[in-house]
């Protein structure tokens, strides 16, 4: 009987906490509702896309001021999904950077200015943190240790997870992010923002071994990247098939010319980045390989890094393709499963907001 009610006890006396996570760092607002043991109860997102299309990349001016004006709808929507009250809420989580600074402002202020009024704790999520748990919400979820490839628009980089909170930077790139090539690149060839999706769909239809573009880094023997060689390549052969001198100069380029371009710059940024991901994982060891960030969403980038791993023995885990791009589930995920780490987060009343536009995840051991 004391053994068939002890698991009860136990689950009445601490039950999951409820996390609600803000993300405002580039140009998606995204809130959330998760518990600690890692359900998310509700969320909605909102894309400022269409806002920025006809300026063909993220005005940082014009995403903060949305990010202010969809904050309270986006919460409201949670809540309404989640079927809960803010009073059920035990912590805010928000995302405190790396990011645009003024888009940071203003999801922190809010958070801030929301668990100060409400007598609550706040949790600093890092950007990269949520996306590299991100694969843990989906139905196939990695165990730890493992290496997590994160591929987003602002970084690209290897990183050993041994743990919650214990990460190893391997490698990272020296120059251009990988989502920074695929819509630098898409932006050369003519494509609208945001480039990457439009890149890769683009390249469905045409001939990776067209053109021989640069593998740069391939053989450096580490695990740092450098993609920006790759991008003047890319502008180098685009030039020569429009026949212009000048970069400056429009381009005319054919569709199917265009498509071998996309498929053949892809092809190559693709094989860098599976490499050396296989590389780092093996060299630690690690039988997982975890894959996270916008660019985990590229189709020919799975399909690759899962034939490749699988020949090795490495099993590779995706965040659910809606949970690739930045989100609120991915933030308020990381602070439920910061504070089930360390429930003493539940006592700190700390209201000096802070952003960090710039920082770390985690440094390199060498
Ligand atoms: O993680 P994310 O939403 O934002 C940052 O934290 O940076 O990543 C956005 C990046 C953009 O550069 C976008 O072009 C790229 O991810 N991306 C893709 C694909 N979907 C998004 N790149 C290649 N193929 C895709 N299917
Ligand atoms: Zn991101």
């Amino acid at each position: 009987m004391v053994l068939f009610w002890l698991p009860r006890l136990i689950a009445f006396e601490n039950p999951p906490k409820i996390v609600l996570g803000f993300e405002s760092s580039c140009d998606e607002t995204g809130v959330a509702l998760c518990t600690t043991d890692g359900r998310i109860l509700g969320q909605a997102l909102y894309s400022q896309i269409a806002m920025h299309k006809d300026y063909g990349g993220v005005v940082p001016e014009l995403a903060s001021r949305d990010h202010i004006r969809r904050l309270i709808p986006l919460m409201e929507d949670t809540f309404a999904q989640a079927g809960i009250s803010m009073a059920e809420v035990d912590a805010i989580a928000v995302t405190t950077g790396p990011g645009l600074p003024g888009a940071l402002m203003a999801g922190c202020a809010f958070a801030y200015s929301l668990a100060m009024g409400l007598n609550l704790p706040v949790i600093a999520v890092h950007h990269l943190e949520g996306h590299l748990l991100s694969p843990l919400l989906s139905a196939n979820p990695p165990a730890f240790p493992f290496t997590a490839l994160l591929v987003s628009g602002g970084h690209t980089q290897l990183m050993g997870v041994e743990g919650m909170g214990r990460y190893t930077l391997l490698g990272e790139t020296l120059d251009d992010a990988a989502g920074e090539a695929f819509d630098k690149t898409a932006k050369m060839i003519g494509l609208p923002y945001p480039g990457g999706p439009a890149l890769s769909k683009l390249a469905e239809g045409g001939n990776p071994e067209r053109f021989k573009l640069p593998h740069p880094m391939l053989h450096s023997g580490d695990f740092m990247f450098s993609f920006s060689g790759l991008k003047t390549a890319v502008l180098t052969t685009a030039m020569k098939l429009a026949g212009v001198k000048q970069p400056s100069e429009t381009m005319v380029i054919s569709d199917t010319d265009k498509a071998d371009l996309a498929a053949s710059f892809q092809a190559a940024i693709v094989e860098t980045l599976v490499k050396k991901a296989l590389a780092a994982c093996l060299q630690q060891d690690h039988k997982r390989l975890v894959v996270a960030g916008g660019v985990g969403a590229n189709k020919l980038l799975r399909e690759q890094l899962v034939k490749a791993a699988r020949k090795r023995g490495v099993e590779v885990y995706f965040p659910e393709l809606s949970l690739c791009t930045d989100n609120g589930a991915m933030i308020a995920f990381a602070g439920a499963m910061q504070l089930a780490e360390n429930p003493t987060l539940l006592e700190k009343r700390e209201y000096g907001m802070f952003t960090r536009p710039r920082c770390e995840l985690a440094t390199s051991n060498s």
